[in-house]
């Protein structure tokens, strides 16, 4: 049990890729700390994780609200005397427009959940990190952080690239104190059932899916949560201690030139 009494937190757990790596790291032996807006969420998998003998407590808490999110960290530090793992992974879309449509609202939202959020929680975390001289820190960017997404406006690509940045000065900065910070690109994850997929983003249907995977993804399969959530437990494990400021893609080859790309763009 390598992680066995060691204190991870995971914010946006209450469901998707975040409810999957405190599962992973609860079934090695971590206490799970659930961070997410969406207290009720939160708790459900914490009582899940609980009913099945290991060990999980949630919290109600806004990632954007410096506040909360210093209040949690020091509960969760007052409570174990140490955090060893942050996963920063809670996020929002803001959902698709052309830019010209995109209101101010959209954009400060997105980028005070998604990039100042990430910040809140590897500040707080990074006070105690430092004492410790030891802590690993996974921050969930996105492929739309590299190439952009059609499917989900300007805000959340900016706010995706941003991460990588920020894990690229975090790493930096947090380094000479024994603590890792790396960042995932996931591609295409099943967070929610393919027809509730087909939902997110204007235009899309079932069948375009399934063909989207077709063509984009050479592996020919959709990710599950679980592909980030290990990703997330090898980054956070000692078998990862000489790995630092990277940028992980875990797509299914999805950013690869490919046979079904080519076919499908060019007929040969
Ligand atoms: N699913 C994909 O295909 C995919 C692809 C690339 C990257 N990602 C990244 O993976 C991560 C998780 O994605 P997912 O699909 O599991 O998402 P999800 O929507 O299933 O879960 C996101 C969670 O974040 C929580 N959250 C939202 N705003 C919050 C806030 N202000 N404070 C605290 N919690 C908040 C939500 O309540 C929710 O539980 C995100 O960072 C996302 O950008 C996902």
């Amino acid at each position: 049990m390598e992680f066995k009494d060691k204190v991870a937190i995971v914010t946006g757990a209450a469901r998707g890729i975040g409810a999957a790596t405190a599962w992973a790291f609860a079934r090695r032996g971590a206490i799970s700390v659930i961070v997410d807006i969406n207290g009720e969420g939160a708790k459900k998998v914490a009582a899940d994780i609980q009913a099945a003998g290991l060990d999980a407590i949630a919290y109600t808490v806004d990632v954007s609200n410096k506040q909360a999110v210093d209040e949690m960290v020091k509960d969760v530090f007052e409570k174990y005397g140490h955090i060893d793992i942050l996963v920063n992974n809670a996020y929002i879309s803001g959902g698709y427009a052309i830019v010209t449509e995109t209101s101010q609202e959209t954009w400060d939202k997105v980028i005070a959940v998604n990039l100042t959020g990430y910040f809140n929680c590897a500040k707080a975390v990074a006070k105690k990190m430092i004492p410790q001289k030891s802590g690993k820190i996974v921050n969930i960017s996105s492929g739309a952080g590299i190439n952009g997404s059609l499917s989900s406006g300007v805000q959340y690509p900016a706010s995706k690239a941003g991460i990588i940045g920020l894990t690229k000065g975090l790493a930096g900065d947090l380094a000479p104190f024994g603590i890792n910070v790396n960042c995932i690109t996931p591609g295409l994850i099943r967070t929610w059932a393919p027809e509730e997929m087909a939902k997110q983003a204007t235009g899309w249907t079932l069948e375009k899916v399934a063909r989207y995977i077709e063509v984009e993804v050479p592996l020919k399969r959709v990710g599950e949560p679980e592909d980030i959530a290990e990703t997330v437990v090898f980054l956070s494990s000692e078998a990862a201690s000489y790995i630092v400021g990277e940028v992980i893609n875990v797509d299914g080859g999805g950013m690869l030139d490919s046979v079904a790309k080519r076919e499908s763009l060019l007929g040969f």
